[in-house]
């Protein structure tokens, strides 16, 4: 009786399962066998994407010379030519979470080697203007905390333990304490006490499983960082206005950066950005790259990422730049991607049979 029910149950589920073969995020056969038809010309390289305005302007048929799409778990994958090379581009949606989601899905699925990251960015750095193009060395998530108790100025308990097991030292705990941001300044007391910022945990391909590696820095690849910096002297056309009346005060320049940062967190707080930049010399910061960085490097893949700076993250009277910039910015992150994609080393392309 029991057997029989389960028997049911089973022929049930593979019914279902006929009917609609792709709802719980297995791949559809069809699917497989177009993915495996289009890694067989590849390999490729992966643009990864985060929103739709950034998206927009690489599908422009004059950048992307699109073959073919496939749909995966609710991700779209634009496959074509950008400047004479395969590219599989995505778009992942806002944040980490979609960041590292979708990275994923484009390294495990298609025949990638290399990835390449773009969008807008807040801009945490004075030297720096809305409408430059960063390119970081280094990336972290700082958004991964111990968040330390109220001890009233006493010692706190810490979490943070040196390898003797001995509580670490203040000059090597990368944190932010509260009481040092109250109004007016001076009172170093806040229940709020202070939040430190934790590496992340990697469980690489190169590893063994369940063996995390440490990492809170994230070097983007060595020869894509070079080769990237020959764009900085090029002059790219890049725009400049927004219409008649909105130009940037300064022309758009391409610079490489020591360092950018993420969280899944809109930055508009001057006191954050200049905490962030003072203390940890951030200059771009978004809510993805790093997401991209580290799945990039669990998955032991190459990466760069091109961040436009679409507003000053908090750090002007007026009211966030981002909504006037966005447009302007994304389109220029694309005209400096296209220009990195035509700089790297030519592939032989072979014809996909759709
Ligand atoms: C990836 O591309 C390379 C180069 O074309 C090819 O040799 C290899 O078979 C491809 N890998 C897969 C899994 O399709
Ligand atoms: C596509 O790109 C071309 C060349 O840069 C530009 O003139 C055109 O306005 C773009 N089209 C759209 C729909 O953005
Ligand atoms: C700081 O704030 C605490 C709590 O409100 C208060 O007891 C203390 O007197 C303040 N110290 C100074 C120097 O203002
Ligand atoms: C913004 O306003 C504050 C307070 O009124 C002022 O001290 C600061 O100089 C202003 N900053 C800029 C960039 O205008």
């Amino acid at each position: 009786m029991i057997k029989a029910t389960i028997r049911v149950l089973l022929l049930r589920l593979s019914v279902i399962s006929l009917v609609i073969p792709c709802v719980n995020g297995v791949m559809d056969t069809s699917v497989v066998k177009k993915v495996a038809a289009i890694n067989e010309v590849g390999p490729y390289l992966g643009i990864v994407i985060p929103n739709a305005f950034e998206l927009y302007p690489f599908l422009n048929e004059s950048i992307l010379t699109l073959e073919t799409t496939v749909d995966i778990s609710g991700r779209r994958f634009y496959v074509g030519i950008v400047e004479g090379q395969r590219v599989v581009a995505v778009m992942t949606g806002l944040g980490m979470l979609n960041a590292g989601i979708t990275t994923q899905l484009l390294i495990t699925y298609f025949n990638i080697s290399g990835i390449l990251h773009y969008g807008i960015a807040g801009n945490a750095d004075d030297n720096l203007n809305i409408g430059d193009i960063t390119i970081p060395q280094y990336w972290a998530h700082l958004g991964l905390w111990e968040w330390e108790r109220y001890t009233g100025g006493a010692l706190s308990w810490r979490l943070f333990k040196s390898a003797k097991g001995e509580d670490m030292k203040e000059e090597d705990l990368r944190c932010i304490e509260f009481g040092k941001y109250n109004v007016p300044v001076g009172n170093a007391s806040n229940l709020l006490s202070k939040v430190c910022y934790d590496e992340e945990e990697i469980l690489s391909v190169t590893g063994s499983p369940e063996i995390v590696e440490k990492h809170f820095w994230v070097p983007v690849d060595d020869t894509y960082y070079k080769l990237a910096s020959q764009i900085t002297t090029k002059d790219l056309n890049l725009q400049r206005c927004v219409d008649a009346s909105k130009c940037l005060s300064h022309a758009p320049q391409v610079v490489m950066v020591s360092r950018g940062a993420s969280a899944s967190i809109f930055l508009d707080n001057a006191a954050y950005r200049s905490f962030l930049h003072s203390y940890f010399n951030v200059s771009p910061v978004d809510e993805e790259s790093a997401a991209v960085a580290l799945t990039c490097l669990t998955n032991n893949i190459p990466f760069i990422t091109f961040r436009a700076l679409s507003d000053l993250a908090g750090g002007s009277n007026a009211t966030n730049e981002v909504s006037t910039f966005l447009n302007l910015a994304s389109v220029n992150a694309v005209i400096v991607l296209t220009e990195f994609i035509r700089m790297l080393p030519s592939q032989l392309l072979t014809t996909l049979t759709k």
